[in-house]
């Protein structure tokens, strides 16, 4: 593959509200701190030149949280990359902290949301952050009112657009009863489709669809994986991510990676194209393995 297609771009665009256009291959920032999520990365060095990569691969939304090290990923992106490029969107999260490797905790208070935000705004260097994302609806919170906070801050301009993660169809109809979302982001890849409906309910309106989780895959995903990547020439990585992005125009794909090598390869998906067969193929994987 030369070099010239090698570029995000080739993914095409999705709008997020109508108000900001991305390429619909995007870069998780989870992976780039130390194991478990926890601390810094073993390479520091390293981390800041894959996130330079990205942008240099035309990559345009860039996805994190403040949980994630905490707070190391969104530093890192800051060190990398501030002054940030035009047209460069940063999604952050909050609502869901890390106290620990692998541990994690629910707030989304109000009041924790509030200060989660200003400490995501300083840290990322910005005075308003472009893409907000409510990382999980809280159990002993109402969701209303995390909501409601997220849509004030909107309002007094330290929000861009809101968005969700980790909800249902009936999460995101009762936060569009407060606020425009402009995305949500749930696991899902070809062999984990528990959020089906949900991706057709965003698409039907409008909403940008982020998988997390995207390369996700069993023993019999694999197998079909191999047999349409050796076709192709190309990594099961890719033919995972390919599938991903002929499944729905508003997919917004974010795999991630701590390796510049695993980063070109990600973004060279962008220009595979499967059969109908292949992408049926794939679709059925999860039939496939129920019926085993
Ligand atoms: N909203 C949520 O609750 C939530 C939860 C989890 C994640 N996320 C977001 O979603 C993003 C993606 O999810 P994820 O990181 O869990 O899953 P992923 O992107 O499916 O997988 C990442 C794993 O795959 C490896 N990988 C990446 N590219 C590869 C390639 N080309 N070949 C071989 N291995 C490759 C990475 O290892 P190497 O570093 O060795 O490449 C890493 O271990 C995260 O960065 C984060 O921003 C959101």
């Amino acid at each position: 593959m030369s070099k010239k297609e090698l570029s995000a771009s080739v993914a095409g665009d999705v709008s997020l509200g109508g108000e900001i256009s991305v390429h619909r291959l995007g870069f998780g920032a989870m992976r780039l701190t130390g194991e478990g999520i926890w601390g810094p990365p073993k390479d520091r060095k390293g981390a800041l030149a894959v996130l330079r990569r990205a942008v240099e691969l035309h990559v345009d939304f860039i996805d994190t949280a403040d949980s994630y090290g905490p707070h190391i990923s969104e530093e890192l992106i800051a060190e990398a990359l501030f002054p940030y490029p035009a047209g460069l969107v940063i999604a952050t999260k909050g609502g869901w902290n890390r106290h620990g490797p692998n541990q994690w905790t629910h707030d989304a208070t109000p009041g924790h949301l509030r200060k989660a935000v200003e400490g995501s705004l300083k840290r990322l260097r910005l005075d308003r952050i472009d893409v907000y994302q409510l990382h999980i609806p809280d159990p002993v919170v109402s969701f209303e009112a995390s909501v409601e906070t997220l849509a004030q801050l909107r309002d007094e301009g330290k929000i861009r657009l809101v968005a969700l993660s980790n909800v249902t169809q009936e999460h995101i109809e009762r936060a569009l009863k407060i606020v425009p979302i402009v995305s949500v982001q749930n696991r899902y890849s070809f062999a984990d489709r528990e959020w089906d409906y949900v991706v057709d309910y965003c698409e039907s309106n409008g909403i940008a669809f982020i998988p997390w989780f995207p390369l996700g895959a069993g023993k019999v995903a694999g197998e079909v994986l191999d047999r349409i990547a050796r076709a192709h020439q190309a990594s099961p990585t890719q033919i995972a991510l390919a599938w991903l992005l002929g499944r729905s125009p508003v997919m917004l794909t974010i795999p991630g990676t701590s390796s510049i090598e695993h980063l070109e390869q990600n973004v060279a998906a962008a220009s595979l194209r499967l059969t109908d067969e292949e992408y049926r193929g794939l679709f059925e994987v999860p039939r496939l393995v129920a019926s085993r």
